[in-house]
């Protein structure tokens, strides 16, 4: 799974889309429509929620003819929501999980270290956010939303040797609660965001089969979760990830921003995993 993340910049969708289009190279298939089922790679764009129902219309008419499936037609790419409330009604401002439903969002990001950083979220706010997800989920739309949990550790606490301690207290929030099939975990070291740097990647490896092992421990259907990577994830280091047994996927911020790139990095995992 590679999920872009675009944050809170302002792109220009049909110029995106055309760039992803002319660069995505699925599995050596040279001619459209490409069932969505013969791909690999589940792969995402987390929109400004603005944005959704522009991305939406863009895809249904730029790429309509892509991915037929009998009659069905499917979005190459799913599209989701950079973060939800977690409640509704009074709450000036808010995005609820019902309006994200609405607009089929197939899955949201919560806990990302900017929202824990810039807005103050902890896992008090967070859980209550996956609860309401999985809430949801549960009355029949399991198919449609997928819950990535952004987790990692700063700089200084990587220094002091306490990431598994700072990840194990982050996934707390799925202790005793019964997880959806497709909840995500993405592994994001707060120090690796945007800054060029990244942990080696047998390091990597590592964390995420601890991630895997405490979700299933203390969930209570014991899921293993599927690991995304997140942090500088480029079309140059993507490759080194991806041959890594415990990682699943990335979650993309800086480097999704172009739609070139952001297809080189699919074509990467397509070929790899
Ligand atoms: P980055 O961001 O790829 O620019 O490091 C990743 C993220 O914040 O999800």
């Amino acid at each position: 799974m590679i999920i872009a993340n675009w944050k809170s910049n302002m792109l220009k969708i049909g110029l995106w889309c055309e760039d992803f289009e002319n660069e995505f190279k699925p599995l050596g298939l040279d001619h459209k429509p490409y069932p969505k089922s013969w791909l690999n790679c589940r792969m995402g764009v987390a929109v400004p929620t603005i944005d959704v129902l522009d991305m939406k219309n863009y895809c249904y008419y730029k790429f309509g003819d892509w991915y037929k499936r009998g009659d069905e037609h499917e979005l190459l790419f799913d599209i989701g929501v950079q973060d939800v409330d977690h409640s509704s009604g009074s709450r000036t401002g808010a995005i609820s999980v019902d309006m994200i439903f609405e607009y089929d969002c197939n899955f949201a990001i919560i806990g990302h270290s900017e929202r824990r950083q810039l807005f103050n979220e902890d896992n008090d706010v967070i859980k209550k956010k996956l609860k309401t997800l999985h809430r949801f989920a549960k009355d029949g739309f399991d198919e449609m939303t997928t819950t990535i949990l952004c987790i990692g550790e700063t700089k200084e606490e990587n220094d002091k040797g306490m990431t598994k301690d700072v990840l194990k207290n982050q996934l707390e929030i799925v202790n005793d609660l019964q997880l959806d099939s497709q909840f995500t975990v993405a592994y994001e070291p707060v120090w690796a965001i945007g800054s060029g740097l990244t942990p080696e990647t047998k390091d990597i490896n590592e964390i995420h089969k601890y991630i895997k092992d405490v979700v299933q421990s203390n969930s209570e259907n014991n899921l293993i979760p599927k690991v995304l990577y997140g942090g500088s994830v480029t079309d140059k280091n993507a490759e080194n990830f991806f041959e890594e047994e415990f990682v699943d996927g990335a979650l993309v911020g800086g480097a999704s921003l172009d739609g070139t790139t952001f297809a080189k990095i699919v074509n990467i995992f397509n070929r790899t995993k």
